[in-house]
């Protein structure tokens, strides 16, 4: 048996946590053991290494290793096991954020991230990913009416953001049959129809 390892990416603000949910809720309906996951994070470790990245001034490469660090944790203690039991798996971002983020906003080397991917979860890739395009303003708009405080990516300026969504662009342009783009701009409900669509290719 194997399952579905499904991903959800876009800069911070786009709008992906009410869909995962939601798409969670509608595959439980129609019979899925769905796995709901984040990264960094999914493990107590991994938890504790997400509170650190985010909260804790380091070096772009540190971050990445770190990332990769609670991602090992995470793959061979849920994602992998998860899969193997046939479930499908919703993960809050995964190694595309790694490229788009280290890579893309802060300049580590993608072949480096590529090794790490590799050296880290075997190149364990997901079937499908979605990223949730929109333009910075947009996400700030949306990030502003959460209310929260904001962590060390969501404080980075505005070109960092126009980076790390351009760099998911490309990492779409580059690998088009797992990683789709969704215009998160559009509204809830036609969203939910275009990843429906997405779904039903895999
Ligand atoms: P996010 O997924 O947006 O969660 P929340 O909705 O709770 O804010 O936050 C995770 C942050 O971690 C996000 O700003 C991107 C960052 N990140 C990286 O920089 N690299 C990575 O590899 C991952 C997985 C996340």
């Amino acid at each position: 048996m194997s399952g579905r390892f499904i991903t959800f990416e876009g800069i911070d603000g786009a709008g992906k946590s009410t869909h995962i949910d939601a798409l969670a809720k509608r595959l439980r309906e129609r019979g899925a053991t769905v796995l709901c996951t984040r990264e960094p994070g999914g493990t107590p470790l991994a938890e504790k290494l997400r509170e650190l990245v985010l909260h804790t001034t380091m070096d772009p490469l540190t971050e990445a290793l770190l990332v990769f660090a609670a991602r090992r944790d995470h793959v061979q203690q849920v994602i992998a096991p998860a899969i193997v039991r046939g479930e499908t798996v919703l993960c809050d971002r995964f190694t595309d954020a790694t490229f788009a983020y280290q890579g893309g906003g802060k300049g580590v080397p993608a072949a480096l991230i590529a090794h790490l991917a590799q050296v880290s979860h075997n190149g364990l890739m997901p079937d499908l990913t979605l990223v949730f395009d929109c333009p910075y303003e947009v996400s700030r708009e949306r990030l502003g009416r959460t209310g929260r405080v904001p962590d060390r990516f969501e404080r980075e300026d505005h070109a960092f953001f126009d980076r790390v969504r351009q760099s998911y662009l490309g990492l779409a342009r580059a690998d088009a049959e797992r990683i789709r783009i969704l215009d998160a701009t559009g509204s809830v409900v036609d969203i939910k129809k275009r990843i429906e669509e997405e779904l039903s290719t895999i």
